[in-house]
């Protein structure tokens, strides 16, 4: 998927060449729109493409395996959409159908699709409790629903993460308003799921609210939006369920008021070395968010946190943050209500005991897209 486009223009009369890695993110409110975005990594430069209408507003948008669909989900509209990437810069909607049966009328935070046949998608939904998965046709335009389920009655699951360990298709639930963690299996001939484990946080109003999982299959990393916590899961080796928590550390600076805070985002660089975390800063504050970085072990624990540094605004509805695809220096960030996309880069590269660390991350290019309604997630196509 690596995009082979180098372009070379004229910087101060010395050729430049860079790679152009392309990225799409939705917008969280109306307008309901999903625009394309491109970035030079050799002079950092981000610009907006295109922007196209969307079915509606998306609280997240994922691709399929293929990069052929991208799936969206949406927390006010109801309705799940599917649309097909026509480009690397382009989509058009191929489908849109409203949640039935005892998901009927629930809104979803998230939706994501399995990296292996037969490529099912999962959605969750917030705040109402209830999860769906879904087929796909030939082309990966989701195609039946498959199976429905539901939590408890005072849950709400806003992120979800899938694995696989020892041949098993696992999916993750963050349950933000249940303060649970649930692992579900997934049986690859008709996509229904059964609970393996519930597992609680660790208190009421922790909040677990994204989470990412190692795909060596023994940790699970959570980010807990009100503690403003990232916590890591020890994994059970038999059945791959969350089974403990092993550590916790603190998103935000220990001198900070922790209700202005509420924690957003935790991700994988692509060689799973490092883990992006963020914390946001509440909407009615002026303070800034901050972006965490830990580092990794090869087995996937947790050695430490390697840096934290200030976002550059409150981030109020966003600071979704998502490492790019093709380096592990970087990451692009969205901010609502503000509206715009940041790259930020790792910096203040070191060799230490435990190979290449680095010491800081700087923004590094910013694009507006201040319509009133961006910016959700970001996916990198390339
Ligand atoms: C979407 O939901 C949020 C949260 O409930 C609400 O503040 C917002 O006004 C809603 N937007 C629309 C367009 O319904
Ligand atoms: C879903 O919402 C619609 C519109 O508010 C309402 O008419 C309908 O009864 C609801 N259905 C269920 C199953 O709650
Ligand atoms: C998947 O479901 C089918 C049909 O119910 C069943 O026969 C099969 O044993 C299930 N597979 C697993 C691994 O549970
Ligand atoms: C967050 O969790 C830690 C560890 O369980 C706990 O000590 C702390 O009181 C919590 N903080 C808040 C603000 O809830
Ligand atoms: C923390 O922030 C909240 C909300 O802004 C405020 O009500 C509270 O007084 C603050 N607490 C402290 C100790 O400053």
């Amino acid at each position: 998927m690596r995009s082979t486009n180098v372009i070379l223009l004229p910087l101060g009369g010395v050729l430049v060449s860079g790679t152009i890695h392309n990225m799409f993110v939705g917008n969280l409110f109306p307008p309901a729109s999903i625009h394309s975005l491109e970035f030079n990594d050799e002079t950092d430069s981000l610009t907006l493409v295109k922007t196209y209408k969307a079915d509606s507003p998306h609280a997240w948008i994922s691709f399929d395996h293929a990069k052929k669909n991208i799936y969206g989900v949406s927390v006010n509209a109801s309705s799940i959409a599917s649309y097909r990437v026509t480009s690397p810069t382009s989509v058009e909607l191929a489908r849109s159908f409203p949640p039935t049966g005892v998901c009927t009328n629930t809104t979803s935070a998230f939706i994501e699709a399995m990296t292996s046949p037969p490529y099912y998608v999962f959605s969750a939904a917030w705040p109402q409790p209830c999860g769906m998965s879904y087929s796909v046709d030939a082309d990966g335009t989701l195609a039946d629903v498959l199976d429905r389920w539901t939590y408890t009655p005072s849950s709400g699951v806003h992120g979800l993460a899938l694995n696989e360990v020892d041949g098993q298709q696992l999916l993750y639930s963050a349950d933000l308003s249940g303060d649970l963690i649930w692992t579900h299996a997934v049986n690859l001939t008709t996509g229904k799921v059964a609970e393996v484990g519930r597992l609680g946080v660790g208190g009421t109003g922790v909040h677990p609210r994204h989470l990412a999982a190692h795909s060596n299959g023994k940790y699970l990393y959570v980010v807990n939006e009100a503690n403003n916590s990232l916590a890591q899961f020890e994994l059970s080796p038999q059945r791959g369920e969350a089974v403990k928590e092993s550590v916790r550390y603190r998103l935000i600076p220990e001198k900070e008021n922790n209700t202005q805070y509420w924690s957003a985002e935790v991700m994988l660089s692509p060689s799973e070395r490092y883990l992006w975390a963020t914390a946001r800063a509440q909407r009615d504050t002026t303070n800034h968010g901050f972006i965490s970085v830990f580092l990794l072990a090869s087995d996937g624990h947790i050695i430490k946190e390697m840096l934290r540094v200030p976002t550059t605004t409150v981030g109020g509805w966003a600071n979704a943050i998502s490492p790019a695809i093709w380096s592990d220096e970087y990451a692009a960030m969205t901010d609502y209500p503000q509206g715009y996309v940041q790259m930020f880069k790792l910096d203040g590269k070191i060799e230490t005991e435990y190979g290449i660390e680095y010491t800081t991350a700087t923004p590094v290019s910013k694009v507006d897209i201040a319509d009133g309604g961006c910016c959700a997630n970001v996916i990198w196509y390339s």
